[in-house]
């Protein structure tokens, strides 16, 4: 049952709020007809752990425009001598994206990396079950590691374990990181990259427990394919990581065992185990919507104890990891995506046009991964461009951010450190599926060398502001640098290419420390950056 709330009926209330500085900063007076109150403990010594910069990666697929007309645009104004867009590198920079992972996907169970390698005239073009598309390999794994490294990213690559097995995965790490002296890595310098690529973590196949994927396997199957396939390609280069592939989601039936059943087979041969979830909000129920990061956590809590259970079972002093490596929202394009006609190159799938509830709860989700920052050391905002992605394009014209970039690109900036254990008392909210929704989801990292810590928060509240406040212990010292926030009035706005800037962050939140003590009056259905430094 949700408990207590704070109820100021008339938006003129605000001004009387104890604490803030009402009138200095544009902080706009509508909508806080009911202002909800949560506080918080930030204390430097209640560290969870250190954040894997790993955690803020993403994910690019051969899927609709997110290579051809994405990425890789040959003729476009902005383009480099390599045919990658020159604007849509520049936002993937701003976002900062640790990690990206390739080439699929749903797209990885059926592909032949050896089709993207080579001279690009003889390349095949070929069909695409997983997408019904027509696949023209322009683009391939060299390519796309040189576009990543030119981004400032790393490379993650998938090998199909769907239609193929141990023997073309090994092929390929041979071809991506032996030096030189041996068929496929003379292959790789004959197709002009003399260095190998280095790539140094690789997902064991994707979604293999899904109906709709080329090649689904049963849990047996798939572990003793991953476990085959992890030997020799670690015999190929020790120095890889490996995730194995969880289950698409935890509403699949096989949840849970099929985690169980595929790391008893794979436990010492693996580093990570793989998670994947899209949340929608297709009946309109935002508060609902909202508190979709519950879900989230009891998804990522779980993996953690079946990863312990068959840590116990075998008597290991291994702890597995976890690697969130597809997380989005995803139902605006679902409708759309049936119209698209089949077998072009390119078309526009998975579109989704997202809105500020979108960003918010993205915004969560981040949380959600930094609470667990103990365990979850990958994560891959599922994708990058186009396709349920932060940044879309028009084949041949503009880039643009949508909302759910901020919040991204935000986390990715400012939350490099160690995450602190959020000890949050909030006013809370009961919604269809979910009791005691916290209307304050928040999180705190530190960053010790350069003396910053950062609140990332999310006021849930659709009517109101959040009175917030947090006792800063162990930063007393601490001030204020900025307070970003993304809001609207409308719930609902978008960014489009006519309307770019419709959803965009400012910095005129109203945090103030006074005494060791954080207040702000969190604006109605807002994602919040409060940005504080050791006073020199
Ligand atoms: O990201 C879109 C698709 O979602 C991926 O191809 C698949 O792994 C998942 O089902």
């Amino acid at each position: 049952m949700a408990r207590s709330t704070t109820i100021w009926p008339e938006e003129s209330k605000k001004a009387s709020l104890p604490g803030f500085r009402g009138g200095l900063i544009n902080l706009e007076v509508r909508n806080v007809a009911v202002v909800r109150k949560a506080e918080m403990i930030v204390e430097k010594d209640f560290r969870i752990s250190d954040i894997d910069p790993r955690v803020y990666g993403s994910f690019v697929e051969h899927l609709g425009r997110a290579i051809y007309g994405g990425v890789y645009e040959p003729g476009h104004p902005t383009a480099d001598e390599h045919g990658f867009r020159g604007d849509v590198m520049s936002l993937v920079r701003e976002m900062n994206v640790s990690v990206i992972r390739y080439p699929g996907g749903n797209f990885v169970s059926g592909y032949n990396w050896e089709d993207g390698v080579g001279p690009k005239e003889l390349r095949p073009r070929r069909l695409d079950l997983a997408w019904r598309t027509v696949e023209p390999n322009e683009v391939g794994v060299n390519e796309f590691a040189h576009w990543t490294k030119k981004v400032g990213s790393e490379l993650m690559m998938a090998v199909n374990l769907g239609t193929r097995g141990a023997d073309a995965a090994r092929n390929l790490v041979e071809y991506c990181n032996h030096p030189g002296g041996s068929y496929y890595s003379d292959l790789r310098k004959q197709h002009g990259y003399g260095q190998p690529h280095g790539i140094k973590l690789w997902c064991l196949g994707n979604e293999m427990d899904g109906p709709w994927q080329i090649g689904a396997k049963t849990a047996y199957e798939y572990g003793r394919e991953a476990l085959e396939a992890a030997k020799v390609m670690k015999w190929v280069d020790p120095s890889i990581e490996l995730v194995a592939c969880g289950s698409s989601s935890r509403a699949m039936p096989t949840f849970a065992e099929w985690e169980a059943t595929i790391l008893d087979l794979t436990y010492e041969h693996v580093e990570y185990v793989s998670l994947h979830t899209y949340y929608g909000n297709r009946d309109n129920d935002t508060p609902n919507f909202l508190a979709r990061t519950l879900d989230m956590d009891q998804f990522i809590n779980s993996v953690i104890s079946i990863c312990d259970y068959i840590k116990a079972k075998k008597r290991s002093s291994k702890t597995l990891h976890l690697s969130f490596d597809e997380w989005n929202v995803w139902y605006h394009s679902n409708e759309a995506d049936k119209q698209v006609e089949p077998w072009t190159v390119a078309p526009p799938l998975l579109e989704d046009v997202y809105n500020l509830e979108d960003a918010l709860l993205v915004g969560s989700m981040l949380i959600s991964l930094l609470r667990r920052a103990d365990r979850v050391k990958i994560a891959c905002l599922a994708q990058l461009v186009n396709v349920i992605a932060p940044i879309m394009t028009q084949t041949g014209g503009s880039a643009w951010r949508q909302p759910t970039f901020y919040p991204f690109m935000h986390a990715s900036t400012y939350g490099r450190g160690a995450a602190l254990l959020p000890i949050i008392k909030s006013d809370k909210y009961d919604s269809k599926d979910f009791t005691d929704v916290p209307y304050l989801d928040a999180i705190a990292v530190f960053n010790e060398e350069q003396e910053e810590l950062t609140i990332f928060a999310v006021n849930r509240n659709l009517e109101g502001g959040l009175e917030f406040s947090a006792d800063l212990r162990g930063f007393k010292d601490y001030s204020v640098v900025e307070h970003i926030v993304l809001t609207h009035d409308d719930v609902k706005a978008v960014n489009t290419a006519d309307n770019p800037n419709n959803v965009v962050p400012a910095a005129n939140g109203n945090a103030e420390v006074v005494d060791g003590k954080l207040s702000a009056l969190l604006s109605k259905q807002s994602w919040n950056v409060i940005r504080l430094a050791r006073k020199v």
